[in-house]
């Protein structure tokens, strides 16, 4: 296809300066052959350190979560426009852990979308079902409830200015991986559900696939026709694993 792949760190509640320091230098000298596009999303404090760092580079930074306002009285929150201010291309919007742990609703997460998009951002929407919704059979309804809650916010074209990140969350963080072929049957449906409103934004839309990535199974993922790159969690903390995994894209 003619999409281009994308390998998106996200660091969640890890790093310092120190270790920032030495894990962006360790990826910058060694992905002089990747042809991929790389970005890291890193916690709200180490946007100014990634900035100075990733200005220039083939490395793109972002933020994990935005606040749906534009400004005003919410006291511990972060505007997008704030995270433009500090060269973020990317933030995350919906990942299961805002859903789980603090209650992100599929409303919440389209308004968080629609005010990336505001502010110039590429808003990268995470979805994905639990253990649970599988079993019962619910996979492709959750996935695509997700999806609708932004298509109905948003409007479909606004998918031409985003990322989706498929993310079942029985892999997240547990070593299990989706297989490529759940992992591809999931992306396809997704692209089915945006093509019946747009052939064009479809075709073009990138997509990723996260939970449990590694060096290991990176590749075959990637060769999946839907999957056009991968949202990797731990082995983002580990510079010859990130490494590896974009050298796969
Ligand atoms: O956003 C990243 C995902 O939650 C995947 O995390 O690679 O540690 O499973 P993981």
């Amino acid at each position: 296809t003619a999409r281009t792949k994308l390998v998106a760190g996200n660091w969640k509640m890890h790093g310092n300066l120190a270790a920032n320091q030495a894990l962006l230098q360790d990826i910058l000298s060694g992905l002089d052959a990747c042809r991929t596009e790389v970005a890291v999303c890193v916690p709200f404090p180490y946007l100014a350190q990634a900035q100075m760092l990733l200005t220039g580079t083939q490395v793109a930074w972002g933020a994990q979560t935005v606040s749906e306002h534009a400004q005003g009285a919410y006291t511990g929150e972060t505007a997008a426009a704030m995270l433009a201010d500090f060269g973020c291309r990317y933030v995350l919007v919906g990942h299961s852990e805002r859903r789980a742990l603090y209650g992100e609703s599929d409303a919440a997460v389209a308004a968080k979308f629609a005010a990336a998009l505001q502010a110039g951002l590429t808003p990268v929407l995470c979805v994905g079902e639990t253990l649970a919704e599988r079993e019962a059979g619910a996979t492709g309804a959750v996935v695509i409830r997700q999806l609708e809650a932004v298509i109905a916010s948003s409007g479909v074209q606004a998918l031409a200015r985003a990322v989706v990140a498929y993310e079942p969350v029985w892999a997240i963080g547990t070593g299990k991986t989706a297989t490529p072929q759940q992992a591809q049957d999931v992306h396809a449906l997704i692209r089915g559900r945006v093509a019946a409103d747009d052939a064009k934004v479809a075709e073009e839309l990138q997509m990723l696939y996260g939970g449990s990535v590694k060096p290991g199974n990176a590749a075959e993922l990637f060769a999946m026709p839907d999957i056009d790159g991968g949202l990797i969690g731990g082995a983002a903390l580990v510079a010859v694993d990130f490494l590896a995994i974009c050298a796969a894209a």
